[in-house]
């Protein structure tokens, strides 16, 4: 692996656990202000410090990301589509490859669509995508988007729509979590990175689904609702970074995050 494409994702994944905890804030793109996000610069700015990656729309980042923060950056390039619109799976490219040079993006980000009637807008917007970032070594995550075009998903559909992001070149796929995950590593090829979907009844329920993920190979984590959303959500991504790069399970995580919880985010951080 070339130098620039090994330091990028070294800038990801931990070099010491080999493991990712993502912040993903990247769903304004779709669905507008929604609960948790309305204001993302006070809703980011204490959970950075926690977060080995920010994955964002450069609209997001040039708005409420102080570029002094030294996080980095996986930006989301594909989108195009609104949760009130005919079809969220007809997305596009919405950010050239050369604006997230300009980002100091460490990767960008595209989802895709396996089994809808975009299928092959999307896999072929990945496969180019995979072209025109890879002139510049930079890496690209592919996201297996599930939703209302899809319905119900279970690790046979993500394994397949896991695998197909791979063949096609990207360098690791954000996938969502289903009983029998780990043969959707298995079979991955690169780095797999779980999703949180929805918010969860409770943060033991969010904490169970990263230890889950991790347990089953995953390369860690790409949460967004089940933090920010969650009644403490610097005190949640503290948790769900202790189950990610240091092992912890899950009772051990909870109570860090009782531990934690209500408590004031340290000055500087
Ligand atoms: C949407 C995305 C989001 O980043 C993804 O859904 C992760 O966020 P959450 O944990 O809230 O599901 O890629 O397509």
């Amino acid at each position: 692996m070339s130098w620039g494409r090994s330091n990028r994702l070294s800038r990801i994944f931990d070099p010491a656990s080999g493991r990712t905890n993502m912040l993903a804030v990247d769903h304004g793109y779709f669905l507008g202000p929604i609960s948790g996000m309305r204001s993302p610069r006070s809703a980011i700015t204490p959970l950075l410090p926690y977060a080995d990656a920010l994955m964002a729309t450069r609209g997001l980042l040039r708005s409420s990301v102080d570029p002094a923060l030294p996080r980095s950056i996986v930006l989301r390039v594909s989108g195009g589509t609104s949760i009130v619109g005919p079809s969220l799976s007809d997305e596009t490219i919405i950010t050239t490859v050369e604006d997230a040079l300009r980002l100091n993006a460490a990767a960008v980000a595209m989802s895709v669509f396996v089994g809808t009637e975009h299928e092959r807008q999307t896999l072929g917007g990945l496969a180019a995508l995979v072209d025109e970032a890879g002139r510049y070594d930079l890496p690209v995550l592919a996201v297996t988007a599930v939703g209302k075009e899809l319905g119900a998903y279970d690790a046979r559909y993500l394994g397949l729509a896991t695998r197909i992001c791979a063949e096609l070149g990207a360098d690791m796929v954000k996938t969502y979590h289903a009983d029998g995950f780990e043969a959707v590593v298995e079979a991955a090829m690169v780095p797999v990175v779980v999703a949180g979907g929805k918010r969860l009844d409770s943060v033991r329920d969010a904490l169970a689904l990263a230890c889950d993920a991790v347990t089953a190979g995953a390369a860690g984590i790409d949460f967004g609702r089940n933090v920010w959303q969650s009644a403490d959500p610097a005190a949640t991504i503290q948790a769900l970074r202790a189950v990610v790069h240091d092992g912890h399970g899950v009772d051990d995580a909870l109570g860090l995050y009782e531990r934690l919880a209500g408590q004031p985010v340290p000055a500087g951080r």
